[in-house]
């Protein structure tokens, strides 16, 4: 059977039909598959099986920490051809934040922002995202067509995350040109200066953002974490620049891409699309399904703190494991015809949003976000359908599933 590399994982075939290259993954017969390099990370192993992608994830032998990576040349790294991914990676080193270190520094940077994403506080959000829904529609009503990504995705949970952080409006649309750019170029060999640039820019952003909470505290989550640093000495300048731009950044780009693929599947599946239009009870679960379906994560990563023994091979200390969420999300083993998209599915453990200790922090947001997109679309729309073939549809060259845009008409 043909080989798999790395950048199958990011190539347009992968991204419109993801099952068949599940297929091919799971048809190598060796579930712990290795892999010559992965975007420059160099060679990596890769769990795709349910019991596996959990084991990991929970297992704390398995690490986040860049500074616990091996050196390059132990990992097959070929020289400065992905420099993009080393720059983040360098990046991560200085600006550390939640995602990017492993316990207590993990616990101390999650608990200080944990307060304004439990479940009950994003609950009192709904509200207000209904009515930004409701005012994004009410602006292309008339129009007949929209391009669902740029109208729609974009501009709604950007919003909502920029009110939690007290972001200005105006700066919003900002935040998608830099974000595109970091998602299309970090795997793009060539694209080093890209990555450093918007990197810088976000920084500057950040800093004067920081400057301005300073001066204007407010009740937002910055105001909060601000506060933290300043009177509690409880994050350094480097940990709370870093938070705000991880939550400007995964606040937005994966709820666009939940409620993208998620509309897509569902102009794909009609009779999944009248069923959940005739009964909005089902919201919740349809959120659950195309999470697993179609989730924008396709891949976490992590490096072995020790050597680690399993399915017969020997990870090394130091050695990347990445772990296929959307591999996992359709694994036969876990879930009954995973190739069916079922919005009344009961069982449905998927890992969309991870598991163990870096388990998604927005995902009481993502979901109400979801379930408030996709019951205001279907019920506002009833003659909602795509305005071009699905083969015509492109993708961002990313690990993460995301349509370059989706242009439907109503
Ligand atoms: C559909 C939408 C979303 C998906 C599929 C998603 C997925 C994920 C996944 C898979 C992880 C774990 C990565 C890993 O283990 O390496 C993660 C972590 C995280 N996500 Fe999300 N996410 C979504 C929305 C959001 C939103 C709206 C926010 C809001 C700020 C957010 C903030 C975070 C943060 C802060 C982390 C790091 C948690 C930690 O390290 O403890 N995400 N997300």
């Amino acid at each position: 059977m043909e080989k798999i590399t790395g950048s199958d994982f990011a190539s347009p075939e992968t991204m419109h039909d993801f099952m068949a290259f599940y297929k091919r993954l799971a048809g190598q017969q060796e579930p712990l598959y290795r892999l010559d390099d992965f975007f420059g990370m160099g060679g990596a192993w890769l769990a795709f099986r349910h019991e596996d992608v959990v084991a990991i994830l929970k297992d704390p032998r398995f690490v986040k920490d860049v500074r616990k990576l091996a050196p390059p040349q132990d990992q097959g790294e070929p020289g400065q051809k992905y420099a993009s991914v080393s720059k983040f990676r360098q990046w991560f080193k200085e600006m550390p934040n939640m995602l990017t270190v492993d316990p207590p520094d993990h616990t101390r940077l999650r608990r200080l922002a944990s307060k304004a994403f439990t479940p009950h506080t994003i609950e009192g959000l709904r509200p207000r995202i209904q009515q930004i829904a409701d005012e994004l529609l009410d602006a292309v009503q008339e129009r007949g067509r929209m391009d669902l990504i740029t109208d729609f995705a974009y501009p709604l949970p950007i919003t909502v995350i920029s009110e939690m952080l007290g972001i200005p409006v105006a700066d919003r649309d900002q935040f998608r040109e830099w974000t595109r750019k970091l998602l299309n170029a970090s795997l793009d060999p060539k694209q080093e200066d890209t990555v450093s640039e918007v990197l810088d820019k976000f920084v500057e952003y950040i800093k004067t953002l920081l400057a301005e909470k300073r001066a204007h505290p407010g009740n937002d989550i910055t105001s909060g974490l601000v506060q933290a640093h300043d009177e509690g000495d409880q994050l350094s300048e480097n940990e709370l620049l870093s938070t705000i731009w991880l939550l400007i950044v995964a606040g937005h780009e994966t709820t666009v891409n939940l409620i993208g693929n998620g509309i897509l599947a569902l102009l794909k599946h009609p009779e999944q699309m009248r069923l959940l239009r005739s009964d909005p009870s089902l919201l919740p679960s349809a959120v659950e399904e195309l999470l697993r379906y179609a989730g924008p994560v396709m891949i976490a990563s992590r490096f072995a703190s020790e050597d680690i023994p399993m399915h017969g091979n020997e990870i090394r200390k130091g050695e990347i494991v990445l772990v296929s969420l959307a591999g996992a999300n359709v694994d036969p083993h876990k879930f009954s015809h995973p190739e069916v998209l079922d919005i009344t599915r009961e069982e449905n453990e998927h890992l969309a949003f991870g598991k163990g200790i870096h388990l998604c922090l927005g995902a009481p947001l993502a979901r109400l976000e979801g379930q408030v997109a996709f019951g205001t679309l279907l019920q506002r729309l009833p003659h909602l359908r795509l305005a071009v073939e699905p083969e015509q549809l492109t993708y961002n060259r990313s690990t993460l599933r995301s349509l370059t845009s989706l242009p439907v008409l109503f």
